[in-house]
């Protein structure tokens, strides 16, 4: 949440922080700013709203080869032009971008800012204030800068500006991501590697708690105690094709037409030498050792997580819990003797997961975090990874890296399985082949499934999904899509749950979205339908050959029963991205949300 960049070399920064910013919108985007610094001193520029409105704000003569950049997602202080980044102490000197929430941001303010007057109601601007405050009292901008973030508590990425000091940008992070970019006569700073791959592609990654003096042509690291820290830069490997949008008209659009080919980028990534599926044996080795395991996830993740368990626990014969992170971290269920904890995240850095993965690696729990972002704070602190392999994910809306998380979470199950000399009945590569095959049929049927978002959802204020077993699941997953990005009030139920309570909002008309993929329940689900149908509502039934029946809306191929989530989300998907087509919504950049959400 939040994106930060920072650039200082020879060039006018303004350019490189505006395209910068463009690629990490997908943080935050209510509000945004830069600072450029030249021989005139800093010059602010900030505005509500997108990067294209700072863009307008921005004055083309004003020039600077340092600068640094904002994009906001707020938590202190409405979205506002006075709350927008970067913020200044009273005298101006200095000026400063941050990411993440400081907990202890009124008692900063008691014990060390009396009298002095704040613009802004957010708590980055105390710490701009506490940095002038200390260097009047005497001390130079880096002992100011380390006394500061001594005294703060909570997570925060921060890039700095003194105006005296024009050689400098002074960064420091603490639980939010920040990376230092290398280049020849320049260097940048970036929340995410994609925000400066139009410069270079050599990053430094930046731990918890260092102090990192960046100048044109040096980086230096240091503890908050001053001594030197050596890191070697690693390569972004990602390509700028996978970044842009191409002529598609939305990046979610483009992300669910990418998942046949994740599906078998995946198989490939996940395949050893005699081509048969292999986890790395440090993990299996884990899982075998785990009497139970505990899935961590928010969102999305966690919808993959309850499908995650349904395969480890039929395929491998583990049992399994999967929990909300951000309940989770403050209200421990009893644990067993030997649990194992996997956090799934796409990002890599939600900070409700990452509350919860530092909890239980204080209790010495062993960990697995299975992401889309190598190298994120999630990956990194956990004691293994899987990647998702599924390339960069932009739209705030997950899609690819949903499927992605059933896959690889089939594949760990499956290869589990195997360890544990369980015969699985099935070759996992070849129906995950027939799944591939089976997205793809989805994603070419585009106007088709736009036609039922149309007649369905166009003028609706709610929706219901139903689906029993996996369906239900994956129901879920199909609400939390709608309402997130189309702003239709969307629920979603197990099939025998609504006539519980819910049923009474059922009025005529109503949408209600059956999946009906899963034999042992067909008439079951089936049965629930004609009980939302009598009572008016207008149900969309969505089933598998084999099971399907006439005047059912749209039927998708058959796959493998423990595999039919992967498929059937996408109509689902489809229908969502179509309902807020129509509706005018902003696809990519729902309101009030962010891609990675790394405030708890
Ligand atoms: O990066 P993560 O997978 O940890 O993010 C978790 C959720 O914030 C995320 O899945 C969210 O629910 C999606 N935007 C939904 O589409």
């Amino acid at each position: 949440m939040c994106g930060i960049v920072g650039y200082i070399g020879e060039k006018d920064s303004k350019e490189i922080l505006l395209k910068g910013l463009e690629r990490l919108e997908y943080r935050g985007y209510d509000s945004a700013g830069i600072a450029v610094r030249n021989g005139d001193g800093i010059t602010v520029f900030k505005e509500k709203g997108r990067i294209a409105d700072l863009r307008g704000a921005v004055d083309g003569d004003v020039k600077g080869n340092t600068g640094i950049g904002h994009t906001r997602w707020a938590t202190h202080g409405k979205p506002s032009r006075v709350n927008a980044h970067p913020h200044q102490n009273t005298s101006d000197r200095f000026t400063l971008v941050h990411n993440g929430v400081i907990e202890n941001y009124h008692h900063l303010q008691r014990d060390y800012l009396a009298g002095v007057e704040m613009e802004s109601d957010t708590d980055t601007e105390i710490i701009v204030q506490l940095i002038g405050r200390f260097v009047e009292e005497g001390l130079s901008t880096q002992e100011a800068f380390s006394k500061a973030l001594k005294l703060m508590k909570g997570s925060y990425a921060i890039a700095l500006l003194d105006a005296e000091e024009a050689q400098t940008i002074f960064v420091a992070k603490n639980k939010s991501p920040l990376l230092v970019g290398l280049g020849e006569d320049f260097n940048v700073v970036a929340s995410d590697a994609m925000a400066m791959l139009q410069v270079t592609d050599q990053f430094v990654e930046l731990m918890d708690k260092e102090i990192v003096i960046v100048r044109k042509d040096s980086v230096e690291i240091l503890t908050l105690e001053g001594e030197t820290v050596e890191r070697a830069p690693f390569t972004a490997e990602i390509d700028m094709s996978d970044i842009d949008k191409g002529t598609y008209p939305h990046y979610m659009l483009k992300e669910i037409d990418e998942q046949p080919a994740v599906m078998r980028k995946i198989i490939q990534a996940y395949q050893g030498e005699d081509e048969k599926l292999t986890i790395k044996p440090e993990i299996l080795d884990a899982l075998q050792i785990a009497d139970r395991l505990y899935i961590i996830a928010a969102g999305t993740s966690y919808h993959a997580g309850l499908i995650g368990k349904e395969y480890l626990e039929k395929m491998a014969g583990i049992p399994v819990e999967v929990h909300v992170a951000s309940e989770f971290g403050y209200n421990m269920p009893l644990l067993s003797e030997r649990p194992m904890f996997i956090f799934i995240s796409q990002s890599g850095e939600t900070a409700d997961s990452r509350q919860v993965l530092v909890r239980i690696k204080e209790l010495g729990f062993p960990s697995l975090t299975i992401t889309n972002v190598a190298g994120s704070t999630l990956s990194r602190e956990a004691n293994h990874t899987l990647l998702l392999h599924a390339g960069p994910e932009i739209a705030v809306a997950s899609t690819k890296a949903y499927t992605a998380q059933l896959a690889v979470l089939a594949i760990l199950a499956a290869v589990t399985a195997e360890a544990r000399g369980r015969d699985l009945g099935f070759d996992l590569i070849q129906e995950m082949g027939i799944v591939a095959n089976a997205i793809q049929s989805q994603v070419d049927m585009k106007e088709e499934i736009e036609k039922l978002a149309s007649d369905f959802l166009s003028t609706t204020r709610n929706c219901f999904f139903i689906g029993r077993l996996m369906d239900y699941f994956v129901g879920l997953e199909g609400a939390l899509k709608l309402k997130e990005i189309s702003y239709i009030q969307a629920e979603g139920f197990a099939g025998g749950e609504l006539k519980h309570g819910t049923i009474a909002l059922i009025e005529e008309g109503t949408p209600v979205i059956a999946l009906a993929t899963q034999e042992s329940v067909n008439l079951n689900i089936r049965g629930n339908v004609k009980e939302v149908a009598a009572r008016g509502a207008n149900p969309m039934i969505i089933s598998m050959e084999g099971q399907s029946e006439d005047g059912d809306s749209h039927v998708l191929p058959t796959v493998h029963e423990l595999l039919t989530p992967l498929v059937s989300v996408i109509p689902l998907q489809l229908i969502s991205y179509y309902a807020a087509l129509h509706r005018d919504c902003d696809v990519d950049k729902p309101r009030n949300l962010a891609k990675s959400v790394t405030v708890e």
